[in-house]
C-alpha cells in the first residue's frame, strides 16, 4: 500500500482493457503512476540525466547567463522560494532550469551550447516524451469512457510546452529543509525522469508522504490540476515534494503539457449529469495562471478558487 502503481505499457499495442482500467485506476485513486516498456530508448533517459548533471556542475560563468527572476523569460535557471509567516523569503534546496520543449517544432537553438550535445539529446528526448503522451492522453480519454482524443483536444491546440530540470545538491541537514515544498503541478500533464539510485520525490497519499522509488528505467507520471478540472475530479491532481539527501546530488527531469493562454478549461460535458454536477467554473487558462503567480510564494491553492 505504501508504494505506487507501476504500469507495463507493453500491451498498450493490442489496446488492453486491463491496461486502460489500470491506468484510470491509479489516476482516480492518487493522480500518480510509473510507467516501464513505455518505448522511450534506456539510453536516451540516460544520456539526458547525464547531460543535465553535467549542465548544472558547469562553472558558475557558464550558468549565469540563464539566472534570473524574471519569470517571464522562456529559459531560464532559478530558485524555488518559500515566505514564512513573518514574509522572509527562504530559498528551496534546489537550483532550477527552465526551457520550451516540442517533440517536433525546432526549438533547440534557445537552448544552452554547454555542454556540447545538450541540443541534441534534449530535442531527442522531447520527440519521444511528446508521442508518449499522447498514447497516455489517449488511455486516460479511455479510462473515462470517452474518446480517445478527446482530453487532448480539450487541452487545445498550440499547448505551451516547457521543461523544469531540478538540480539537487547534498546537503547537509535534511531534515532543516527540501528540496521542492508540496505542490500540486498546474499543467495538464507531465512526465518526469528522475536520476536512478536517488530518492527524493515523494506524493501525499492517505496522510502519508510516500517514497517514489526510482526504478530503472522508469518514468513518473504526474497528474496536474487541469486534468482534474478537465474530469471534474474524477482523476486527481498529486500532490507531491522532492526531499533532499546529504550523500548524493539527485536531478530530475519534468517535461510538462499545459494549454495556452487562451484556451478554455472547465469540465468535459459528458463527465456532467444531474448526479454529477460541475465542480469547477470554467477559466481562461490564463486567469488560472494569474491567480498562480498571485499565491507566489505560498503553498499555493490555485484550483480551488474555481470550485463551484
Ligand atoms: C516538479 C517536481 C519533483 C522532483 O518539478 O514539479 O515535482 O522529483 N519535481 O524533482
Ligand atoms: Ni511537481
Amino acid at each position: 500500500m505504501d508504494s505506487i502503481p507501476i504500469i507495463d505499457l507493453k500491451d498498450y499495442v493490442k489496446g488492453s482493457d486491463l491496461l486502460v482500467q489500470n491506468v484510470s485506476r491509479a489516476c482516480e485513486e492518487l493522480g500518480m503512476f510509473q510507467v516501464i516498456n513505455h518505448g522511450v530508448p534506456q539510453d536516451i533517459c540516460q544520456k539526458v540525466m547525464a547531460t543535465l548533471l553535467e549542465f548544472f556542475q558547469l562553472p558558475y560563468e557558464e550558468r549565469a547567463q540563464f539566472f534570473t527572476e524574471d519569470q517571464s523569460e522562456q529559459v531560464k535557471i532559478f530558485s524555488y522560494s518559500l515566505k514564512l509567516d513573518d514574509q522572509k523569503k527562504v530559498a528551496m534546496w534546489s537550483e532550477t532550469f527552465s526551457h520550451p520543449w516540442h517533440p517536433t517544432q525546432g526549438f533547440t537553438h534557445l537552448l544552452p551550447k554547454y555542454p556540447p550535445q545538450y541540443r541534441d539529446v534534449f530535442a531527442e528526448y522531447a520527440r519521444e516524451i511528446g508521442a508518449l503522451m499522447s498514447m497516455l492522453f489517449g488511455l486516460m480519454s479511455q479510462g473515462l469512457g470517452l474518446e480517445k482524443d478527446c482530453i487532448e483536444k480539450r487541452v487545445g491546440d498550440r499547448p505551451n510546452l516547457y521543461s523544469l530540470a531540478n538540480y539537487y545538491p547534498p546537503c547537509p541537514q535534511p531534515e532543516l529543509t527540501l528540496g521542492l515544498n508540496e505542490h500540486n503541478d498546474i499543467t495538464a500533464l507531465t512526465v518526469l525522469l528522475q536520476l536512478d539510485g536517488v530518492t527524493g520525490l515523494q506524493v501525499y497519499k492517505d496522510g502519508n508522504w510516500v517514497t517514489v522509488e526510482p526504478v530503472p528505467g522508469a518514468l513518473v507520471i504526474i497528474l496536474p490540476d487541469q486534468m482534474q478540472v478537465l474530469t471534474n475530479g474524477r482523476y486527481k491532481s498529486a500532490v507531491h515534494r522532492a526531499v533532499t539527501n546529504k550523500w548524493l546530488p539527485r536531478v530530475s527531469l519534468a517535461l510538462f503539457y499545459a494549454p495556452n493562454d487562451e484556451t478554455v478549461i472547465g469540465p468535459i460535458e459528458n463527465l456532467i449529469s444531474e448526479d454529477h454536477p460541475p465542480n469547477y467554473r470554467s477559466y481562461r487558462y490564463k486567469e488560472f495562471m494569474e491567480e498562480f503567480h498571485r499565491q507566489v510564494g505560498q503553498r499555493r491553492r490555485v484550483k480551488e478558487t474555481f470550485e463551484i
